[in-house]
């Protein structure tokens, strides 16, 4: 997988000066700018964003009994200042690389999109300052989608590297992370989430302001949900393979394990119509999960799993 420098491999990276075990070399370079900067050009999906947990967590989070006890296990008295807590809790942003980086809030823009300093201007660039969207030809959109992506922009339409993102905080499965500090954490009282795409980002996160009526924030169509559910199961069965075995946890294991399993029931379902999901329950690698998730590209699954989504009125 290609090393993405967002938020959060930024903080790990100044964990990492800290003594944080870490599986990428120190090579920071993209940085966040904070969601003031996206707020300029995207007023409605910033205005979601304020009313979701994860802005308001911030001003409250740090002052919990519980966040107190568990800010001790590493060392530290305050999580605001605390590298291994940074790196889901909150955001931090910059101006300039050289410029030291200031807390900004809880889990922001970037934290899903993609730190930005170095697709920002690249990624709403028609092909200059006076070309109209209209007049992009398709290959250099094209082109301008995958510039973005490879200066590490997480597109809103890449739903498994978004969800693999979610997955990296909500399942405690960042690579960047120590298992052990994690493991004692749980067994200390963090809690586990139990995290199912269409639950968590079809609520209080949800944005989706698209073309052409950019004024409603659009609910999916079944179809639709049933592929956001199947991508999030398929990045749910990778992110268990990957962490189960490593945090070393009875409190983790048992919503680990449960996880994997409504995983493996979700892509059971389809494989007879989608091969892909039979290969990827063979192997729970990213490359198969991502290759199942190319292959429901259009496809509506609601059929054979609708009796697995959760109702509207669970959405978080
Ligand atoms: C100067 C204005 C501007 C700023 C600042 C800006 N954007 Fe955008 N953004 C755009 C435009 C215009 C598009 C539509 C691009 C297109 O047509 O593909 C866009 C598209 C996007 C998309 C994809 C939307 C889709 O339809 O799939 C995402 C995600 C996004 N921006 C996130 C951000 C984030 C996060 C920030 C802050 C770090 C940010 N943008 C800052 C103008 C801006
Ligand atoms: C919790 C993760 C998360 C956060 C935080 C987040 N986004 Fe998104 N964003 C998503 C997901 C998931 C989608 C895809 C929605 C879809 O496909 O239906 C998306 C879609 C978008 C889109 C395309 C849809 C639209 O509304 O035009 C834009 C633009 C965007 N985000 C910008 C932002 C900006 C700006 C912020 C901060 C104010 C932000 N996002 C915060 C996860 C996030
Ligand atoms: C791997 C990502 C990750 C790390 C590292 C992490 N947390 Fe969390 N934390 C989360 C997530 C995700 C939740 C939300 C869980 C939920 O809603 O069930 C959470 C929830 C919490 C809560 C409960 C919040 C509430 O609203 O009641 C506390 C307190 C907390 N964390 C403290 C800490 C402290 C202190 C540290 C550092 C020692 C830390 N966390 C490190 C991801 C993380
Ligand atoms: C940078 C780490 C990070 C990422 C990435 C992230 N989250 Fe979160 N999220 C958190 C933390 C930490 C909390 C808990 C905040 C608290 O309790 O104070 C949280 C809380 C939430 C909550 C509120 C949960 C509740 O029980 O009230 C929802 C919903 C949510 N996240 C959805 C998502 C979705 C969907 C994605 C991906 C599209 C995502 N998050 C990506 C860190 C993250």
């Amino acid at each position: 997988m290609q090393i993405r420098w967002t938020y959060r491999t930024l903080i790990a990276a100044i964990a990492g000066i800290a003594g944080i075990t870490l599986a990428s070399p120190a090579v920071a370079q993209s940085f966040a700018q904070g969601p003031e900067v996206c707020n300029e050009c995207h007023k409605a999906e910033f205005e979601v964003w304020q009313g979701s947990k994860h802005f308001k967590s911030f001003r409250e989070i740090a002052a919990k009994p519980l966040a107190k006890e568990l800010v001790a296990i590493v060392g530290a008295t305050d999580m605001r200042r605390a590298p291994v807590c940074m790196t889901c809790h909150f955001s931090e942003a910059r101006k300039a690389a050289a410029d030291r980086p200031r807390l900004v809030g809880g889990p922001s823009c970037e934290s899903c999109h993609g730190a930005s300093s170095d697709w920002l201007s690249v990624h709403n660039n028609y092909g200059g300052p006076t070309v109209k969207k209209e007049q992009e030809a398709p290959a250099a959109k094209q082109a301008r989608i995958q510039k973005a992506a490879q200066a590490g922009m997480i597109w809103s339409f890449d739903h498994y590297e978004i969800a693999e993102n979610c997955n990296s905080c909500h399942g405690l499965a960042s690579a960047k992370l120590d298992a052990a500090v994690m493991g004692k954490l749980v067994d200390a009282g963090h809690p586990v989430d139990d995290f199912e795409l269409v639950r968590y980002s079809q609520g209080t996160v949800r944005h989706r302001f698209y073309p052409p009526n950019v004024t409603q924030n659009a609910q999916m169509t079944p179809a639709e949900l049933s592929r956001l559910f199947l991508t999030g199961q398929a990045a749910a069965l990778v992110a268990v393979a990957q962490s189960a075995p490593k945090i070393q946890s009875a409190k983790f294991q048992a919503v680990a394990k449960p996880r994997g399993d409504k995983a493996r029931a979700a892509l059971d379902a389809v494989k007879g119509q989608v091969p892909e999901a039979g290969a990827l329950l063979g192997q729970p690698t990213e490359a198969n999960a991502k290759a199942f998730v190319k292959a429901i590209q259009g496809k509506d699954l609601s059929a054979a799993v609708s009796s697995m989504l959760p109702a509207p009125n669970t959405y978080k």
